[in-house]
């Protein structure tokens, strides 16, 4: 598999340069400053003009079923969207699931935060869930590469997609060689002062890292 990278779009990346790095992503992930920076009708038309293998919606939501499916459906032009694990099934994610999967789009659930903060204790019961909801994906920190590995065990054909990478600390490729799918990368591209070449930089030790696992 070519591109592993998700670029985390938390700030306002200009088309032009979105164009020349979607040729070097895998996905691209919305984040909620950008939807607030440029509302979402700018965010719709940014999207459209790009051609990217999946548009993942990051809000991490975690509410009632009927204000998540009231947050999602205004923002259909994404392929999946992320949100939390740690409210439960019923009345809430089983609501949301059995929306996304009759409009035909994908749910990630966190199992992990990245940051340093984040409790794992209640790590059993956040398994529970994600066995009884099944979504197409998770989400585990990139700085915890025994949890990747570990879910990758236990859930091994749900997609392992991972933040944390570059600012956060983890090292590029880490997340992968430990089985995740994709790494998520925000700061260290959008902030660069050549955000293109560092994508490809970025690629390159990845791909290295990946052989040698
Ligand atoms: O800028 P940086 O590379 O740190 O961006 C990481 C992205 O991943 C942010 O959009 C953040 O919201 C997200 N994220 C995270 N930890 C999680 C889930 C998502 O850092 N567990």
């Amino acid at each position: 598999m070519k591109n592993r990278v998700i670029l985390a779009m938390d700030k306002y990346i200009p088309l032009e340069i979105l164009s020349e790095i979607e040729s070097e992503v895998y996905g691209l992930k919305i984040g909620l400053p950008l939807v607030l920076d440029l509302g979402l009708e700018k965010v719709r038309n940014l999207v459209k003009e790009v051609n990217i293998e999946e548009i993942i919606v990051d809000f991490k939501l975690a509410d009632i079923g009927y204000v998540m499916k009231s947050v999602v459906e205004k923002m259909l032009f994404a392929d999946s969207f992320i949100a939390h694990s740690f409210i439960g099934v019923k009345g809430s994610l089983d609501e949301l699931k059995s929306y996304l999967d009759e409009k035909g789009k994908g749910l990630y659930l966190v199992a992990s935060m990245s940051h340093s903060g984040w409790n794992n204790s209640f790590l059993s019961y956040i398994k529970e869930v994600i066995k009884e909801i099944n979504p197409k994906g998770i989400v585990i920190g990139a700085t915890k590469t025994d949890l990747i590995s570990s879910f990758k065990r236990e859930f091994s054909s749900i997609k392992i997609i991972s933040p944390g990478v570059g600012v956060q600390g983890a090292n590029y490729g880490d997340a992968i060689c430990a089985g995740a799918d994709f790494e998520i990368i925000g700061r260290s591209i959008y902030t660069a002062k050549d955000p293109v070449n560092q994508l490809k930089s970025i690629n390159k030790i990845i791909e290295d890292r990946v052989m040698n696992c």
